[in-house]
């Protein structure tokens, strides 16, 4: 007798595999739109008011890509998908862009910069810009009849409405009186500026640029921006905007399944660096063990001091309370240097790390070893300055040895042992022209700082820091090896039971 969660994950698998299957999703997605369409144009000419009735011609599709070339190939199906939909509808193409094609600068992907090109090149003969990302499925028929709903020739922000459920440390622990008032897009399910406000928002940028140093989370920082303290415009959240499966009246949804691309990566080709010093050899390093430890082929504990019953390697390079900059690059030559010829990829975290090896092998799939890869979850420093991007350090950095080699091959290094590391590794990698390639499943902070509606359509890779939580715990519920994995194992064991 199965107990009834178990019962529950037995009925989910078959439509968990079928999502696995980008083609077959876009097929789907297709001929629901195709019956929806001929309904809908019989409907169009009754029931929708005049004066809000724009052309699909009028969208401007901004679809936030990246120049990986997995990336690059999941837009362009995209992209394929808008284009398709669309001419099953009209004649008049809408523009459909691939935000990584749009600009060279390091910032692109923070969209603020770019709306003083979007005001000037689309405000005369377009109504929306309407941005999603690489695996936001849309409905192209719902989506323009959703749009008619609002006027225009007003400012809007159009959103799916994720709101923080306590202040936390990645929005600066902004409201943290009252932290659900505040609401700021969920980018995954897509959303949507009027010209009007694109406008309204250049004439901003022009007259003051973007203040902060930091970008960290920035679903949150552009609501901030255009909500201005009060003096500007809310978050108007749009019920067909949805990340779930497709339904009836959703507009967009999300593909939210773990990528894989053939078959996952193998374990012993993935050398896990663990940071750790011989402060936390006690309480953090035994956590690593009871977690996600056993998962990895190949680890090692790099610490300030060599204990023998761990056992850490020691690096020669003194602890530093602040950066680890000096400790982090001992690794990446150590990497190139040693035994390690025949492991294509390296992922560095620290001791306080909790990842799934298992679902990272699943990502890595996706990624060309012979490409410089620099991937986790990106953040951006001074990027209205001439500034960059770089992985946060905390979620796990993980590099291709292309891009290791390049970077040990170029004079970029530490301006001292104590320098943030993965800030330094950004800069170095802005310089050597190796862009970040961003993954949300990564993350540098814990469950509780992520809103729950937007963890639920993520299968997360990483969490990272103890405080205030069970970390053993969080392990268990956010990244023990996924159902598909348990289910293999189960039918395996089956298999060898009924023989
Ligand atoms: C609007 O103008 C831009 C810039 O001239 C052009 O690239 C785009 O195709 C135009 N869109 C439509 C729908 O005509
Ligand atoms: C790696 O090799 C280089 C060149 O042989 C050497 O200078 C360096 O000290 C080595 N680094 C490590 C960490 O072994």
């Amino acid at each position: 007798m199965l107990p009834p969660a178990r019962r529950g994950r037995r009925l989910a698998l078959p439509a968990l595999l079928s999502l696995l299957t980008c083609s077959l999703a876009f097929a789907l997605v297709s001929e629901d739109v195709k019956k929806e369409a001929r309904q809908s144009k019989n409907l169009e000419k009754s029931d929708i008011s005049k004066k809000n009735d724009i052309d699909l011609k009028e969208i401007v599709f901004v679809i936030q890509s990246q120049s990986n070339s997995f990336h690059v190939k999941k837009a362009e199906q995209l992209k394929q998908s808008i284009l398709k939909q669309s001419t099953d509808l009209t004649q008049e193409m809408p523009t459909v862009l691939l935000l990584h094609q749009l600009a060279q600068q390091e910032g692109a992907w923070t969209i603020l910069p770019l709306l003083p090109h979007f005001s000037v090149t689309y405000s005369r003969n377009s109504s929306w810009i309407f941005f999603c990302e690489e695996d936001t499925r849309i409905q192209i028929v719902q989506l323009l009849e959703t749009l008619r709903r609002y006027d225009p020739s007003k400012e809007w922000f159009l959103g799916k409405a994720l709101h923080d459920e306590e202040s936390t440390i990645i929005h600066h622990y902004a409201f943290s009186e009252n932290p659900t008032v505040f609401k700021y897009p969920d980018l995954a399910a897509g959303w949507a500026l009027s010209i009007p406000l694109v406008n309204k928002l250049t004439k901003r940028l022009k007259s003051e640029s973007l203040k902060s140093d930091f970008t960290i989370d920035l679903k949150h920082e552009i609501a901030l921006y255009i909500w201005d303290g009060g003096d500007g415009l809310p978050l108007t959240p749009v019920p067909e905007f949805c990340t779930d499966i497709v339904g009836s009246s959703c507009a967009t949804s999300f593909q939210s399944s773990l990528p894989l691309c053939g078959n996952p990566v193998k374990k012993e080709d993935i050398f896990v660096a663990v940071k750790t010093c011989k402060k936390f050899h006690g309480d953090r390093i035994p956590i690593v063990k009871q977690t996600w430890a056993g998962q990895a082929g190949h680890l090692e504990y790099y610490s300030d001091y060599a204990d023998n019953s761990i056992p850490t390697v020691d690096l020669g390079i003194p602890n530093t309370d602040r950066g680890h900059c000096g400790k982090t690059f001992a690794i990446l030559e150590r990497f190139l240097n040693h035994s390690h010829d025949k492991i294509p990829w390296l992922v560095i975290v620290d001791d306080d790390t909790l990842i799934s090896i298992s679902r990272l092998r699943h990502l890595l799939s996706c990624y060309d070893t012979r490409e410089p890869v620099f991937l986790g979850e990106r953040y951006g420093y001074g990027l209205g300055t001439g500034g960059y991007s770089y992985v946060t350090g905390g979620g796990g950095m993980v590099f291709s040895k292309e891009a290791i080699r390049r970077l040990l091959a170029s004079k970029c290094r530490c301006y001292s042992n104590d320098a943030p590391d993965d800030m330094v590794l950004g800069m170095c990698f802005s310089g050597l022209g190796i862009p970040v390639t961003h993954s949300p499943l990564f993350h540098q902070a814990r469950p509780v700082d992520y809103p729950k509606d937007y963890l639920s359509h993520q299968v997360p890779v990483s969490f990272h820091k103890h405080w205030n939580i069970d970390p053993v715990k969080v392990y268990f519920t956010w990244l023990a090896p996924d159902e598909e994995d348990r289910a293999r194992q189960q039918s395996r064991r089956g298999l060898r039971e009924e023989l």
